[in-house]
C-alpha cells in the first residue's frame, strides 16, 4: 500500500455555534473523530445537502487550491461563495508531496476554462480552448492531458459532465493515474464510479460519516432496483398499475 498525500483530516476547533457549519453532522463528526484515508481512491457519497462539497472544498483550500477550482496556479475569484471550514481543518499529509493536482468544483468548471484562456496556457490542456469543446469533452481532455501521475485530485461530482461511455473513459484514466501514485478524493452520485475496486466509500448522513461497501449505498441499490424493472419502478414512483396485455 502506497503512502497517501492526504492521510487524515479533523478539526482543530469547532466553528462558532451559531454558524451553519456547526449544525452539519459531517462537521461534528470531523471534530469528534476525524476522518482517516486508507486508499488511493476515496468516494464521498450521501444525499443532497449532506456536506460533500463543503468538505471537499475545505480540504482543497487547505491544500492551496483555488476555492473555485483549478490547479494550484489558479487564483481567480468570481464570487466568494466558499465556507470558512478550511480555517478550522487540521490535515495530516504523507511524507511525499504531490507533484501536481487539481480541484474540480462542479459549479465553476466554466470559470476555470475562461481562466485558462486568459492565462494563455491552453497548450497544457490540449492546445485548444476548453470553451470550444462540450462540458464532457473538456473534462475528459482535462483528465487525459492535464492530469499526471503522482498527483492529488479532489473532484466534486465529475459525472456531471459525463455520458456512461465518457465515465468508462474517465475510470480508465483514473486507474492509470492511481497506478502512477496518484490519490483521488471524489464526491459522487455515480453508481458506476463507486464500483472502482479498492476504493473506500465514506457515506455522509445525519449520523455523521461511515464506511460502506458500494453495494450498500443507496446510489447502487436504487439504480439497480430501477434498472432491473424500469417499467415497474416508474409505475411505483408515479402510482399507477401496469396493465397486462
Ligand atoms: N453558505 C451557506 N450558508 C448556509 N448553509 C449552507 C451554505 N453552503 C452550504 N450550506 C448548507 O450546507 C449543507 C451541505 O451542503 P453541500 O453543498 O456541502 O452538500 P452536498 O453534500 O455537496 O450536496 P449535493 O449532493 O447536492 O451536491 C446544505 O444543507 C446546504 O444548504
Ligand atoms: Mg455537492
Amino acid at each position: 500500500m502506497r503512502d497517501l498525500y492526504i492521510r487524515s483530516m479533523s478539526l482543530r476547533e469547532m466553528p462558532p455555534a451559531d454558524s451553519w457549519l456547526s449544525a452539519l453532522p459531517v462537521v461534528r463528526h470531523l471534530a469528534a473523530e476525524g476522518l482517516t484515508f486508507h486508499r488511493q481512491v476515496t468516494f464521498l457519497v450521501g444525499e443532497n445537502g449532506a456536506g460533500k462539497s463543503t468538505l471537499i472544498e475545505a480540504l482543497a483550500i487547505s491544500q492551496g487550491f483555488n476555492a473555485e477550482g483549478g490547479s494550484r496556479n489558479f487564483n481567480f475569484t468570481t464570487a466568494a461563495t466558499h465556507s470558512d471550514l478550511h480555517s478550522y481543518l487540521r490535515v495530516t499529509r504523507g511524507a511525499a508531496y504531490p507533484r501536481t493536482g487539481y480541484f474540480l468544483r462542479a459549479e465553476s468548471f466554466y470559470n476555470v476554462a475562461t481562466n485558462i484562456d486568459e492565462l494563455g496556457v491552453q497548450a497544457g490542456y490540449g492546445h485548444e480552448s476548453l470553451h470550444s469543446r462540450s462540458h464532457g469533452e473538456s473534462f475528459l481532455t482535462l483528465a487525459e492531458v492535464r492530469f499526471h501521475g503522482k498527483g492529488l485530485y479532489l473532484l466534486d461530482e465529475p459525472e456531471a459532465a459525463l455520458s456512461p461511455t465518457g465515465m468508462i473513459r474517465f475510470i480508465r484514466r483514473m486507474h492509470e493515474l492511481v497506478e502512477d501514485d496518484s490519490q483521488f478524493i471524489i464526491s459522487t452520485h455515480s453508481p458506476m464510479l463507486i464500483t472502482y475496486p479498492d476504493a473506500e466509500i465514506f457515506q455522509l448522513s445525519e449520523k455523521g460519516i461511515e464506511t460502506v461497501p458500494f453495494k450498500e449505498t443507496s446510489h447502487y441499490r436504487t439504480t439497480l432496483r430501477f434498472l432491473q424493472n424500469p417499467e415497474q419502478a416508474m409505475a411505483d414512483i408515479l402510482g399507477y398499475e401496469i396493465e397486462d396485455d
